[in-house]
Parts: structure tokens; C-alpha cells; sequence
């Protein structure tokens, strides 16, 4: 967690010299690194689109797997993306992983396996949190053969990024899920475990995290657009006594990003790219909320 430490410096810095982050990012591999957006659906969230196609390897160079697990339209969300980042930002190839929840058995498949081992970015598309669980664990939370080479991948130094639902599935503490994704919602009615309860508008969690690229936080995305410091307060609350709780929290806004770098190391550090809007550290109990705008 030492990178809160530095957040301060770093936003102070960005305010005013906005590719601060660039500088850093392309002098040298920075270990183990995730960019997380909020939501990134506009094709025009250049910094955002090219700095996950630099840590991959650059233009001409960058071979990206997307996991469509989250996702309600696997050949909707996988055209969507290859315009994106073959058509726009130039990757090598993009390869869109055969899995999601109707689809399990290339989890299994040395092909897939193969193919994943191949890239070298990984990039979660959104959609439902849990989706991602249900299709890329066996029972009882146990990886699938395509995760671990997915996480294998990472800890060997290829970027993992994501966006909404796929920024939202990282970390391993507690996951939210379900629901309007409202702060009323999680307010009003309370947290529940996603087998506690049939009706899946309420707020729901995954008491054993995501999918554990990220240890230490819970995530959320289309923050201030969704209206969602309420909820996160509340999971925060209700599940930072579980054996995956815990009890910092970051909201992410759409058209944001941040880049966590040496992710698992004492030079962990997070900076924010691409702010239009706020950016949000919880820190529960509720006393050292941090609010950071833009200019
Ligand atoms: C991107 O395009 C959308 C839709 O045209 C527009 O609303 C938005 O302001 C643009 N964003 C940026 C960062 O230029
Ligand atoms: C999975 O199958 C169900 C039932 O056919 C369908 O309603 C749903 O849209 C499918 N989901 C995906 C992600 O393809
Ligand atoms: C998705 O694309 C594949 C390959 O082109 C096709 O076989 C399949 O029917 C498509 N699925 C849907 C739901 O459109």
C-alpha cells in the first residue's frame, strides 16, 4: 500500500504537467503493471488506448488478448475492440479469448493456453464482475488453467489492463457486483453476498474476491457518472471483517485510468491518466477520503 503515500505528489504533479506519467512510463519497464479504467468506451480516450498498447509492447508490436468473460455480446464487445486497438492504436494482432460463461471449455484447451502465453498485453473488456468469476474459476473459487496462464503471463511481465466490469474484477478482496450499481441501492437495502439473496438487484458481492492481480483494495468504475461513494462506503463497511475485506477502497471515474506499476512490491505506485474528472481514495472508517478534481 506505500503508493498512497506518493499519490499526493504524483496528482500535485499531474495538475500541472499532465504526461508526467508518460515520461516515467516509457524510460523503463515499471514491473508488474495494470491499467484500470473506469469505463473507456469512447474510442477519442487516446492517452488511455495508447499507453495500454505502449506497455504492451508498442505500435506494430503489441499482441492483445481481450477477455470478453464480463461481457453480454462476445462478437459485439471483441469487433468493438479490434477496431479499436488494431484499426485506431495500431496493435500487432488482437486475440479475443474464447470464454465466457456459455463457453467454458477453453479454459482447459492447450490451444487457448497456448495462444494466451503468446501476448503480450491482457486486457479485460466490461460487463458483469461475476461473469468474469463464473467463467474463468472451477467450484470453489479454484482458477481455471487459462487464468493461471493469464496470471503467470503477468508475474512474468506482460501488462494486464481493463476497463469498467474488468477493472472492477482485479483485485482479490472482496468484489462488487450486481445491482443497479446505485449508492440508494446498497444504502438502502444493505451488501449481500451473491448466495444470500435470489434478487439480483440488490448490491451484491463476492466474498472471495476477483479475479487477484491486486491485493489490498476494492475497486469501482464509472464513479461520480454512477453515483457510487455510497456503495463503495457501504461494501467497505459491510465486508472489511471477511477474510478478503478490506478496508481501502478506489473509485474510478469513466474516461480515467490509473497505472499501478510494480503491483505487489514495496514500490507499488498508482498515477492517474487521462483525468476529465474526479479520481477517489476511500479509506474506511470513513475519515480519510481523499478527493482529487482536475482543473
Ligand atoms: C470523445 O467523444 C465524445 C463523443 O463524441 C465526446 O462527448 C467527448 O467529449 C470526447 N472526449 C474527449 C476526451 O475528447
Ligand atoms: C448465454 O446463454 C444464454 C442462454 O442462451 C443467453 O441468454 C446469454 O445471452 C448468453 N450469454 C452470453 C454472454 O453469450
Ligand atoms: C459469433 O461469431 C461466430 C464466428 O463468426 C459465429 O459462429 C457465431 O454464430 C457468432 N455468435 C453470435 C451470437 O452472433
Amino acid at each position: 500500500m506505500a503508493w498512497f503515500c506518493h499519490y499526493l505528489l504524483v496528482l500535485l504533479l499531474t495538475v500541472n504537467g499532465f504526461l508526467i506519467t508518460d515520461k516515467f512510463l516509457l524510460n523503463k519497464r515499471p514491473g508488474r503493471t495494470l491499467v484500470l479504467g473506469g469505463g473507456i468506451y469512447d474510442d477519442n480516450n487516446t492517452e488511455i488506448y495508447e499507453t495500454i498498447v505502449r506497455l504492451a509492447g508498442g505500435a506494430n508490436q503489441a499482441k492483445l488478448g481481450i477477455v470478453l468473460a464480463a461481457s453480454g455480446d462476445f462478437n459485439a464487445t471483441c469487433t468493438f475492440y479490434f477496431n479499436i486497438f488494431m484499426n485506431m492504436y495500431h496493435a500487432r494482432s488482437i486475440y479475443c479469448i474464447p470464454i465466457n460463461v456459455n463457453t467454458t471449455s477453453g479454459n482447459s484447451d492447450p490451444h487457448v493456453i497456448d495462444e494466451i502465453k503468446q501476448q503480450t498485453g491482457i486486457f479485460f473488456a466490461g460487463g458483469e464482475p461475476e461473469s468474469v468469476i463464473e467463467s474463468l474459476f472451477f467450484k470453489n473459487h479454484i482458477p481455471s488453467p487459462a487464468l493461471l496462464a493469464i496470471k503467470e503471463m503477468f508475474n512474468a511481465g506482460i501488462l494486464v489492463s481493463g476497463s469498467s466490469a474488468g477493472a472492477e474484477c482485479m483485485p482479490s478482496a472482496v468484489m462488487a457486483w450486481g445491482g443497479t450499481g446505485s449508492s440508494y441501492n446498497a444504502l438502502q437495502f444493505g451488501t449481500y453476498e451473491g448466495s444470500e439473496v435470489s434478487d439480483r438487484d440488490y448490491q451484491l458481492y463476492d466474498k472471495d474476491g476477483g479475479v487477484g492481480l491486486l491485493d489490498g483494495f476494492i475497486i469501482d468504475a464509472h464513479f461520480s457518472e454512477r453515483g457510487r461513494e455510497g456503495r463503495l462506503i457501504r461494501l467497505l463497511s459491510d465486508t472489511r471483517h471477511l477474510h478478503h475485506g478490506t478496508d481501502w477502497g478506489f473509485g474510478i471515474d469513466e474516461d480515467t485510468a490509473i497505472v499501478i506499476t510494480n503491483v505487489g512490491t514495496e514500490d507499488e505506485k498508482a498515477e492517474v491518466i487521462f483525468k476529465r474528472a474526479p479520481f477517489i481514495s476511500i479509506k474506511f472508517p470513513y475519515q480519510n477520503g481523499h478527493l482529487y478534481v482536475t482543473p
